[in-house]
């Protein structure tokens, strides 16, 4: 064989190896794995994606390792003939139109599960932070602003022996119900489906309608999917049937929540206190909610401990593998959003986070 030949045989074998894309720098060590079976063209750092860019990154590509910075709809796939999988590292898939994919036979993914229990200790912690005014407590001492021990000062309410209101009663509902029983939490719920009676037991957790929820909570907790159905659920007329004493946590999505509406309920004192880990227009965050001190603000970090994100990536790898047809579990990706069938035609839609 010629030099030329074997050039050209070189580059014929590269050439059909699939290619992705890793949208982010995540952890090397785990996003290498891919390297054993496609070529990967991976960004060089942490940026949103517009989309022009993101089309522009999946018109060569087989697959897709994204996150929730990348938003894949109809209008990014339009001229990307060889993309198949879209492996998205989160559990929540608000970023990908996944009917949109569905009908271009690309298989979506998301990594459920591997972060609940992380996701969980989040939520709690942000509620204990609103009720007992961690952090605005942190400021006024940092702030010079602790001048005597004032017996009266910074009076936050309890959460033990109080009303939980969980709405969204997936698997992350569940952990926060689990951890309130510690706290000898009254636990109410609703979600789209009331949970058989086996799965309430176990938690003891009530269901109740939206509006009960509402007005007998003492600490509500946000852990349900976005999509056009939940946005702006919790809007100024749904806060208004609060109780004044209460606190609202969202660690779902910032869309879920009327933000203006909130910033008013929380200056007027409608509402005592809030905490929000997520942002209708993250990562911008409206100056009315960071003018105010009764309430906890996070950017995203919910299922940010090292070994969940590390498990998420995981995930979202052999997901993709497998997605594209490679390694042990080809063709059978762990966790579709969508279940994959013979011959990739679509089922039923997953359930809730
Ligand atoms: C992720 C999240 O960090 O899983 C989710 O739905 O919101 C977060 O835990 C995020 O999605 C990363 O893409």
């Amino acid at each position: 064989m010629s030099a030329t030949s074997r050039h050209a045989y070189r580059a014929a074998s590269v050439a059909e190896r699939p290619r992705v894309w890793v949208s982010q720098p995540l952890f090397d060590d785990i996003v290498s794995r891919l390297h054993a079976y496609f070529d990967v063209v991976q960004a060089p750092d942490v940026r949103e994606h517009d989309e022009a860019a993101i089309a522009a990154a999946l018109r060569e590509v087989d697959g897709a390792l994204v996150t929730l910075n990348e938003r894949i709809g109809e209008r990014e796939i339009a001229n990307a003939p060889k993309l198949r999988a879209v492996a998205n590292v989160g559990v929540g898939y608000d970023n990908l139109d996944v009917g949109a994919l569905q009908s271009r036979g690309i298989v979506a993914t998301n990594t459920p599960d591997v972060l609940t229990e992380t996701t969980a200790d989040f939520g709690f912690a942000l509620m204990m932070a609103a009720a007992r005014r961690v952090t605005e407590s942190e400021r006024h001492l940092r702030g010079g602003k602790w001048t005597g021990w004032n017996f009266k000062g910074l009076l936050g309410a309890d959460l033990h022996r109080s009303t939980l209101g969980i709405l969204g009663m997936g698997r992350i509902g569940q952990g926060i119900a689990k951890r309130a029983s510690g706290f000898d939490m009254q636990v109410l719920y609703h979600n789209r489906s009331r949970l058989p009676a086996d799965v309430e037991g176990a938690y003891k957790a009530s269901y109740v309608d939206f509006d009960t929820l509402l007005a007998r909570a003492d600490h509500l907790v946000l852990v349900l999917p976005y999509s056009p159905q939940t946005h702006h659920i919790v809007d100024a007329a749904a806060l208004a049937k609060m109780k004044p004493t209460a606190t609202l946590t969202n660690i779902a999505r910032g869309g879920i929540v009327d933000e203006a509406a909130l910033a008013e309920a929380l200056g007027s004192g409608r509402l005592a206190a809030a905490a929000l880990d997520v942002f209708e227009g993250e990562p911008a965050v409206d100056p009315r909610l960071l003018a105010l001190d009764n309430i906890v603000l996070t950017p995203h970090i919910a299922s940010g401990s090292l070994s969940t994100r590390r498990a998420m990536v995981t995930l979202a790898v052999d997901n993709l593998i497998a997605a594209l047809g490679a390694g042990p579990d080809a063709g059978r990706p762990p966790t579709p959003i969508v279940p994959v069938t013979q011959g990739g035609d679509a089922g039923k839609r997953a359930g809730a986070a």
